[in-house]
């Protein structure tokens, strides 16, 4: 695709305070929006160790009221998303927060939208997810991971508890309207979310690049966003204090949201989210676990592009062609993982038998058709049985 000729449309959305200390702000702008109850939606550990009370505080000195829903774990389902927008309804809360990872706040944007909107989440399952009430309380995103990209994002993951499988919902009614991003916010990380969430936001990046959906603005800002997150996820894993490597971080996985609120993601997050729903391991995890096996697949058709990425990752491609040049990016992909102690994909749960299945489910799966390449079952097979086979050296 030559995107110099090419039509693009590009969403930028919701106005962004970025930096350490940022979040302080927040009571004003609530009260700017002319809120005068807040509901935060995170998880527990959050409210343990202080973060949401950084946030609550200057909410209160400002004169707000404040609930807090926290009740949000890690692949959250449907089940709680109508939970948390029952009590959103009971609590008449004008501002709804999502402070936490991908999964507080893609919770909070549903329970936003549904507190609104009759009937249950699943029938609004889909990339064009229409809700019939575009009323909704205001909503204000603070990510604690460099991640998800979540913040930015119109789109929620939500897992359907019926089916154990990940539905994706995209509408501008889930874009919010005022982002935080603090690195600050980040700097208690445990070691391993960190790493699982960094190395989603580097697929991500990535992965909005090679899209079909791709434009020249998220090129542009997702080979940005690649050199930000892969110079310093190891230095977060290995430093997680470091705050010029967290801001680093915060801005790269910022960026990647941007990138894919546009382009969306491909066969990386097809293969990832249906074995999260299979598994139940990290979603960062299994991204990563997955990325390297899908750019395998791909290089045939998009060296170019994967040399760009190559640099962008840190490779030295002087002299090389297109074609070795891109093949460095599956190496710098897989010196990251060992560096940040990544395990094999059959070490969280991929097996044999459970192929054929994740093949069906992955070609359901809404970031399959974003794919640079049109993808088939037996493509997905092949890319997991190089997976079930993979030999990549551990530390
Ligand atoms: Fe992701």
């Amino acid at each position: 695709m030559n995107l110099a000729y090419a039509k693009h449309m590009f969403v930028l959305g919701p106005t962004v305070e970025y930096g350490p200390g940022v979040h302080k702000n927040i009571g004003a702008v609530a009260k700017g929006l002319g809120s005068t109850k807040a509901l935060i939606v995170t998880d527990p550990n959050l409210v343990k160790s202080g973060v949401v009370e950084k946030v609550a505080a200057p909410l209160r000195a400002e004169g707000l009221q404040v609930e807090v829903f926290e009740k949000v774990v890690s692949e959250p389902t449907d089940l709680f998303v109508h939970e948390g927008a029952e009590f959103l309804k009971k609590t008449g809360a004008d501002l709804v927060i999502g402070l936490g990872g991908g999964s507080a706040m893609d919770c909070a944007k549903c329970i936003a939208v549904m507190a609104e909107n009759e009937g249950h989440l699943t029938q609004y399952e889909g990339a064009a997810a229409e809700f019939p009430n575009d009323k909704k309380a205001a909503l204000i995103t603070l990510p604690t991971t460099s991640g998800s990209g979540a913040e930015i994002a119109g789109w929620s993951v939500i897992t359907d508890s019926a089916r154990s499988y990940k539905m994706s919902f995209g509408s501008p009614y889930l874009e919010p309207g005022y982002v935080f991003v603090d690195p600050e916010l980040t700097l208690e990380l445990p070691r391993k979310p960190t790493v699982y969430s960094g190395m989603d936001a580097l697929s991500q990046a990535i992965e909005g690049m090679l899209s079909v959906r791709r434009t020249p603005i998220s090129v542009a800002l997702g080979l940005y966003a690649v050199k930000l997150l892969s110079e310093n996820l190891p230095k977060v894993y290995s430093h997680g204090w470091d705050l010029e490597a967290r801001s680093n971080m915060s801005i790269g996985s910022f960026l990647a949201g941007i990138v894919i609120n546009t382009s969306g993601c491909i066969s990386v997050h097809a293969l990832a989210e249906t074995m999260g729903g299979l598994y139940h391991q990290p979603h960062g995890l299994l991204v990563g676990l997955c990325l390297p096996h899908v750019l395998e697949f791909l290089l045939p058709g998009d060296h170019e592009l994967l040399a760009q990425v190559a640099t962008a990752l840190g490779a030295n491609t002087a002299g090389l062609s297109t074609f070795e040049a891109a093949k460095l990016a599956i190496v710098r992909v897989n010196q990251i993982l060992d560096e940040c102690d990544f395990p094999f994909l059959t070490q969280v749960g991929l097996k044999a038998d459970d192929i054929p299945q994740i093949a069906q489910l992955a070609m359901g799966n809404v970031c399959t058709s974003d794919n640079p390449c049109t993808m088939t079952e037996a493509d997905y097979v092949a890319i997991l049985n190089s997976a079930l086979a993979d030999n990549r050296p551990l530390n």
